[in-house]
């Protein structure tokens, strides 16, 4: 056996008994999947090939009308056009929050050893970021689609969160940032419905982003036995207040008058719908599972988890 797969036998075991890793440990494992897979989009996109006729920008399912009452009556069209638009909201609100997690990392990492490789991953990590934001911004242009910026109140609490928050709500607001879009766009990359343009901006985000999902869930892991007992509890009362925001910031109902719908008819019917509801929360349960594991989802904060409609 050679030293690699014994470490990596005993991160297994550790895995499975919910231990904590060695912080560096995890850094250069992430490091050298960094340097073997990371993409740039702008050489590795076809960006100027026409739009296939007929082929949808994200898959209908996950289209946030689909199902109701108003999605049977419109047009096949109609419905290619709003899950172009709903695509654009997604990739706005994945620039939201890449911007805030590259404020948030680079605030985690202010005073720690800048020869670390805990640090030198961060520093990789909001380079992943700083390509995705604008590989998003270039398909939401592409696109010809609006560019959907989250409401004023998000925006500002977004401005006062990532200003003040502690390290373990920061890296909680990730998780939940990434985890529920990274679902949906593990369903997308295979979809041979789909445009492939939308494919290939959702196979690369898959890629780069599975590393970044590890990196936020050891370090909370490890949070959440270190840090104070008032921040354990915080954490836990904010993150089932972010998961509410979330679930209402999720798609900017804009979408649904450029498309020529009732905006406030269709905002009805998403909240109704049990299709919907399914899809939240099947999106969030991998994340829910680790939360629940690691003592987030406890007391108040569960509570709000369950009213944000994204926890059974
Ligand atoms: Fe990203
Ligand atoms: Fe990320």
């Amino acid at each position: 056996m050679t030293t690699l797969s014994e470490a990596e036998a005993l991160d297994e075991l550790r895995d499975a008994l919910g231990m904590l890793k060695d912080r560096e440990q995890v850094a250069r494992r992430l490091l050298e999947s960094s340097a073997k897979h990371s993409f740039d989009p702008d050489r590795e996109l076809d960006w100027e090939a026409p739009f296939e006729e007929g082929k949808w920008f994200w898959p209908p399912e996950l289209v946030s009308l689909y199902d109701t009452p108003m999605w049977r009556r419109m047009s096949e069209e109609q419905r290619v056009l709003l899950s172009r638009h709903e695509a654009a909201a997604l990739a706005s609100l994945g620039i939201w929050f890449e911007l805030i997690l590259m404020q948030l990392l680079v605030r985690h990492i202010y005073d720690k050893s800048a020869t670390s490789a805990h640090v030198r991953y961060a520093l990789t990590e909001i380079e992943d970021e700083c390509r995705h934001s604008k590989m998003f911004a270039r398909v939401i242009a592409r696109g010809g689609t609006p560019w959907y910026p989250v409401g004023r109140v998000h925006q500002n609490l977004g401005r006062l969160f990532k200003t003040v928050s502690t390290t373990p709500g920061s890296f909680t607001a990730t998780l939940l940032g990434e985890e529920v879009l990274d679902w949906m766009q593990r369903l997308t990359f295979p979809d041979e419905r789909v445009q492939p343009l939308i494919r290939g901006v959702t196979r690369i985000h898959v890629i780069e982003e599975a590393r970044h999902v590890r990196y936020a869930r050891e370090e909370l892991r490890r949070q959440m036995v270190t840090a104070p007992k008032w921040s354990q509890e915080f954490t836990r009362v904010t993150s089932g207040e972010f998961a509410r925001v979330f679930s209402v910031a999720f798609i900017n109902p804009e979408v649904y008058t450029n498309v020529g719908l009732d905006r406030r008819a269709a905002v009805a019917q998403v909240r109704a719908s049990g299709h919907r509801r399914d899809v939240m929360q099947q999106g969030a349960r991998k994340l829910t599972d680790f939360l629940d594991d690691i003592g987030v989802l406890r007391g108040v904060g569960r509570k709000l988890w369950r009213s944000s409609g994204l926890l059974a």
